[in-house]
């Protein structure tokens, strides 16, 4: 069974278990919410991979435009995302080349950590507090495909846009099957955000 099936699963199952719960269920995140984000996710790195590949193996070789359309897409998509949820949608990596996708808290840095540890392990979820609100932050690793060694793989082999509008970029050298970095979806305490707009 695909990992994210499995995921959803449990969360199904979770539901029920909070459902015999009510008072617990509103300090925990609502799995429904969380499931939404897994899916957006899994959507989001389908996105690049399909960009990646299609570039990869278009019949043209690509342009200085067409380079440009696999990972900038992605962020922006991010960004809608974040406004049209209520959440934040960020990628984060180690090795970015963006810089607004550097490592932003400790929390990141341990979940990316045990992505690093456990190249098994796919997700994971975390109560967080982010900018002073409480919350739950959900981590997605994102893995190095063959498509995108034209633009992440040997220094000197990337293409000029890159090494022209990233003077400080780091997101080179990787290898196939690599850790690239992660999603983090950070989905605030609908409780919290409720008792803020009721109160004066
Ligand atoms: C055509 C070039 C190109 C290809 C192919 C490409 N990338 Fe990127 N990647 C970029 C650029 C440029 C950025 C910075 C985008 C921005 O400014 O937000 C980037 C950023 C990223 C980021 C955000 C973190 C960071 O370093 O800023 C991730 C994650 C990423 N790429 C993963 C991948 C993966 C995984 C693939 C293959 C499936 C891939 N990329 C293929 C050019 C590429």
């Amino acid at each position: 069974m695909k990992w994210f099936l499995r995921f959803g699963l449990g969360l199904c199952l979770m539901t029920l278990v909070w459902g015999w719960q009510p008072a617990l269920a509103q300090a925990e995140v609502n799995p429904a919410e969380l499931a939404k984000a897994v899916e957006a996710v899994e959507n989001l790195d389908a996105l690049r991979s399909g960009l990646a590949s299609y570039l990869k193996d278009a019949p043209e070789p690509p342009t200085a435009d067409t380079m440009k359309q696999v990972c900038k897409p992605v962020g922006m998509k991010a960004m809608e995302l974040s406004k049209e949820n209520g959440w934040q949608v960020k990628q984060l990596a180690k090795k970015y080349r963006n810089p607004d996708h550097a490592l932003d808290t400790p929390h990141a840095t341990m979940a990316l950590a045990k992505f690093e540890q456990n190249p098994e392990l796919m997700g994971l979820w975390e109560k967080e507090t982010l900018n002073g609100q409480p919350g739950t932050r959900y981590y997605r690793r994102i893995n190095v495909e063959a498509s995108c060694l034209a633009c992440h793989g040997m220094k000197s082999s990337r293409p000029d846009f890159v090494k022209a509008n990233y003077p400080q970029d780091l997101a080179y050298d990787f290898k196939e099957g690599d850790l690239r970095g992660m999603y983090a979806v950070f989905i605030p305490d609908v409780q919290q955000a409720l008792q803020e707009a009721v109160s004066p």
